[in-house]
């Protein structure tokens, strides 16, 4: 008899500290999935930047700017047609950060292909569809800057980053 009460209180204590160690698996994978899912999360705020007017963008020809400080390259464009993740009145503004996520050379933008291509080793990114990595070395797109337009001053603000600028852990350093 008190054998099978041991027993019986094995088995409740074994099941109870496997759920308990299940839920604390569970959390931290939830947790890691969260930091997964936003390779470019910070702990530190981004700034909000003004970075251009949206109606002095002239279509299919980007313009530069840093973002989220000075050592960060980036360009504008406006792609003249709705695109993903488009701002402005015409929704076809969109902004990535120009450093080739393979390496990080710099990338050059082609007005007839309207692509992002990287001199180095040959990798081509797709502005019209969130920086995709469309051909070359690199296997991750593009990262993009999230735009806010305020109407009333027609300013572009970048106001953060989507993805993980290359050689960065963190975005905002
Ligand atoms: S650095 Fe751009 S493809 Fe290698």
């Amino acid at each position: 008899m008190a054998d099978l009460s041991r027993r019986r209180f094995l088995k409740a204590g074994g099941t109870t500290a496997a759920a308990a160690g299940a839920t604390l698996l569970g959390g931290g994978l939830a947790h890691a999935d969260t930091e997964q899912s936003h390779p470019g999360a910070t702990t530190l705020p981004y700034p909000r930047s003004g970075i251009a007017k949206a109606s002095a963008l002239k279509e299919n020809e980007p313009k530069a700017f840093s973002y989220p400080d000075e050592d960060s390259f980036c360009q504008v464009i406006k792609l003249g047609r709705p695109v993903p993740g488009g701002v402005g009145p015409d929704g076809d503004i969109v902004a990535f950060s120009t450093q080739c996520t393979h390496m990080g050379c710099p990338l050059s933008y082609d007005k007839a292909a309207r692509t992002f291509k990287c001199g180095c080793h040959f990798s081509i990114f797709d502005p019209e569809m969130h920086g995709q990595m469309v051909d070359g070395q690199a296997t991750e797109n593009l990262p993009r800057i999230l735009l806010e337009h305020d109407e009333a001053e027609d300013t572009l603000y970048a106001v953060a980053v989507e993805g993980l600028i290359y050689g960065r852990q963190c975005n905002v350093i």
